[in-house]
Parts: C-alpha cells; structure tokens; sequence
C-alpha cells in the first residue's frame, strides 16, 4: 500500500530537505509502507537525476543491493563525483575508471591489487603517527582558542585528521599537502552556494590532482619508498594496474577519506555535546564499540546509487532494465526491524551492523579500519585534553544531495 502521507514532489536526495533533519523522518513512513519507491524526476533536482530512481529504504533491501552487482550496476551509475549535469564525453568515460563505478570482473582485479594498501599491517603502521596528530590537532586548537575561548570544530579538529590520514598513507611530503588538501575540498561539487564551486572550479582540482598523481608515480619508479604508491607503481609495471587506473585511485582516495571521516567526527562531536551521559561514559570507560555506533548515528553518506542490469524484483516492486536505485544508508541505518532504539545514541551499541561504511558487498568501503581507527584516536584526544567540551551554537549543515555534513560547529574548549 503506497504511502499517502508523502507529499507528491517528496525527493529524499532534495538538498532542501537533507539540509535541516538526517534522517529524514519520512523514511520511517517509507520503511513501513513503501521501502522501494519510485521517486519521479524533480525538476532542478541534481540528485539521481535522469528520469527518475527507486528510493531503498529498508536495511536488508540496501544490503540485497549491496550484494548482488550481477543484478544492481556500478558502472552504469551516473557520477557521484560529478562535476555538473553537463559533463564532457571524456569526463563521463573516466568516471569508469573510479574503483566506486566498476562491477566485477574489473572491479575485482583492480580492488584486489589496491587494497594490498589497506591491509590491517599498513593501517597499524599508520597509529603511532596519526595518535600524535590527533594529539596535536586537539592541543593546538585548544591553545588558539585559549582557556574557555570558543572556535569552529569542524576546521580547527575534524577536517584535519582526515587529510593528514590519506597523505600519510598515500605518502604526500609535507610541502605538498596544503595544495593536495585544497584540490581535495574542491572536488567535491557540493549543492551549497556558500561555497561557490563551480564545474570548471571542480574540475580544475581533478585535473591537478591526476597529474600530481602521475608525477608521484614516476617519482617512486626511481625512488621506492614504503606506501601505497609504491605498491601500486609495482602492480603498475607488472602490467595489472593501467596507469590512469591508478591516477583516478589516488583522486577517489582524496575525495572518499576526506569529507566523509570529517563529517563522522563532527557528527559523533555533536552527539556527545548533545547526549552528555555519553560522553561521561566515553570518558570513562572509552568503548572500542563508539566509533561503529558514531557513523551510524551520523551515516556520513545519506545514499549511493545502483542501476538495475536486467528486469527484476524488490521489495515487491517490478524495477526495470536501466532503472536506478538510491541506497539509502542513512534509513538503513534506523530500521527498527535491525536495531532496538534506533532513535538512541548508544556508543555500547552491540552487535552494530550498520551500513554506514555500505551494504556489504564488493565495494563496501575500504578505509573502515582507518576511517574507525582516526574516529578512536580524536576522540580520544578530546577526551584527554578537553573533557569539559561543550557546545557554543548550533550547528550549521552543509547543502548537499547525498551528503550527511556538518559545516561548522561552534565549542566551547574545557
Ligand atoms: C567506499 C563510507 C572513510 C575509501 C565507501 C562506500 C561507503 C563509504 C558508503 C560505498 C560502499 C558501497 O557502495 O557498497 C565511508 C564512511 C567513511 C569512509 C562513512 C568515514 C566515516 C573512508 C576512508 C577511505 C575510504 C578513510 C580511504 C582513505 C573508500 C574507497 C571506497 C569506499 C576506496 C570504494 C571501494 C570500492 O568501490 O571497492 N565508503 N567511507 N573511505 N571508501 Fe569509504
């Protein structure tokens, strides 16, 4: 039975929607009555665009998805790292190089050789180094804004873990970073017109970052070194990796790491300042279970998309060969049919099996244990240095159609 209480025009990819309340209280109503729905074309919509997508709301439809690409396409997606509806040829083609927009078997060959530079024994050789950041992020901040003072939390401590994360495990000297953090932040074509990014703005910085990635390519040729690239220039010359294959991977890292682990700290900062005896358990008894309970709670990606390879079915719906269908993590992730209390912020919260890092399938994110462990380390920090944290205003939330953000947080150090 079809839900009548959602208005006709009702997208739950409107960044005016998305912009006050995640998640969307009408998912509730959609999870109940209606967990595949189709979700017409809005007019000056950017969300899944084209004509219109199947919006998927209940937890184990997402996870059905997730896991049968044979059924629900990647590489026939429209791109998530778009740079406007009125992309060049050239730019639609090299989305396909992204790892995000491959289906198997290519995905499989390329992702077997890039997480070579995921494994549990290079995120752990990462811990000491981003243990002290984090420690000099939180000191740091304290210090500029001085005893009781007040200052935005997302630019002075949550953007910067993230990127000093992904240039310590790509390998970026330290000269480099300020430029390769600033393409990174550009690349992201946000729907928010305070930040003023405009197609060729986006593009630019995708364009920088693909030769500056060629240019380290050649560099660990002559020079190895211990990192990622390294590994991937190796599998380069053995004739596994194409060599733009690499290049669009060092860019889906500085997209990918970047906004979605600041907004988790950001989020899960907001919880506690919101939920104090939280907090105070945080302090506490520090639960290794916080960080999964933090991305749930904040599902810094609200949705992605799939298209549908053959005629099928879902949720009782008939989807169609082409059709396209939004993920949408962020319901999933308050589906009372999978966890009690969804609406609680419960850092004991045990078994979690939220989908915030995706459904489980092959492309489930592969940065979780870096993503938990810089989660685990700021909070940390936080917890030793300024305990007496609180909030100074609210927040203010980024514009977008699939991300969860939080653009500035104003605290009170203590
Ligand atoms: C994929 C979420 C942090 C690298 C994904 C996906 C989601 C996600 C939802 C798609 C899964 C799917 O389609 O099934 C997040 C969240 C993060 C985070 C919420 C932070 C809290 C990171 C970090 C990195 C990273 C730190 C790397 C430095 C990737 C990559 C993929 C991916 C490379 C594509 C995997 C593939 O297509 O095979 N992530 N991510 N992510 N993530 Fe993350």
């Amino acid at each position: 039975m079809p839900c009548p209480a959602l208005p006709d025009g009702f997208d739950p990819t409107d960044p005016d929607l998305l912009h006050h309340r995640v998640p969307l209280p009408e998912f509730a109503e959609l999870r109940r009555a209606e967990p595949v729905r189709w979700i017409p074309q809005q007019p000056g919509l950017a969300g899944f665009q084209d004509e219109g997508y199947w919006a998927v709301t209940r937890h184990a439809d997402v996870k059905y998805v997730s896991t049968h690409p044979e059924l629900f396409s990647s590489t026939l997606n429209t791109a998530i790292i778009r740079f406007g509806p009125h992309m060049e040829r050239d730019a639609i083609d090299a989305q396909r190089l992204i790892l995000l927009n491959m289906d198997p078997p290519e995905h499989t060959r390329v992702r077997q050789i890039v997480q070579r530079g995921f494994t549990p024994r290079a995120v752990r050789a990462l811990e000491d180094n981003l243990h002290a950041r984090a420690g000099r992020v939180v000191g740091d901040a304290l210090a500029q804004a001085g005893p009781g003072g007040s200052f935005d939390f997302v630019t002075r401590v949550a953007s910067e873990l993230p990127l000093q994360a992904i240039a310590e495990l790509i390998g970026i000297p330290q000269d480099d970073r300020a430029k390769v953090f600033d393409w990174s932040n550009k690349m992201i074509a946000y729907d928010d017109p305070e930040y003023a990014i405009t197609e060729e703005i986006g593009q630019e910085a995708a364009t920088e970052i693909l030769a500056y990635a060629m240019n380290m390519s050649a560099d660990r040729k002559q020079c190895p070194a211990e990192d990622i690239v390294t590994t991937l220039v190796a599998a380069e010359d053995e004739g596994n990796l194409a060599s733009d294959e690499f290049g669009f991977f060092v860019l889906m890292l500085a997209v990918a790491g970047n906004e979605t682990t600041r907004n988790a700290i950001t989020h899960g900062m907001h919880a506690f300042l919101t939920h104090p005896d939280q907090w105070d358990l945080y302090k506490r008894e520090r639960p290794a279970t916080a960080a999964e309970e933090i991305v749930r709670w904040a599902s810094p990606i609200v949705a992605f998309q799939r298209t549908a390879t053959r005629d099928t079915e879902l949720g009782g719906k008939r989807i169609l060969k082409g059709d396209r269908l939004g993920l949408f993590y962020s319901s999933a992730n308050n589906d009372p049919e999978v966890f009690d209390d969804p609406g609680v912020f419960d850092i004991e919260r045990d078994p979690n099996p939220h989908l915030g890092f995706g459904g489980g399938g092959p492309h489930f994110c592969l940065g979780k244990s870096l993503a938990t462990l810089e989660i685990d380390l700021i909070f940390h920090a936080i917890a030793d240095a300024m305990p007496g944290v609180r909030l100074a205003g609210d927040p203010r939330r980024l514009r977008s159609a699939w991300l969860n953000g939080i653009k500035e947080l104003q605290v009170t150090a203590g």
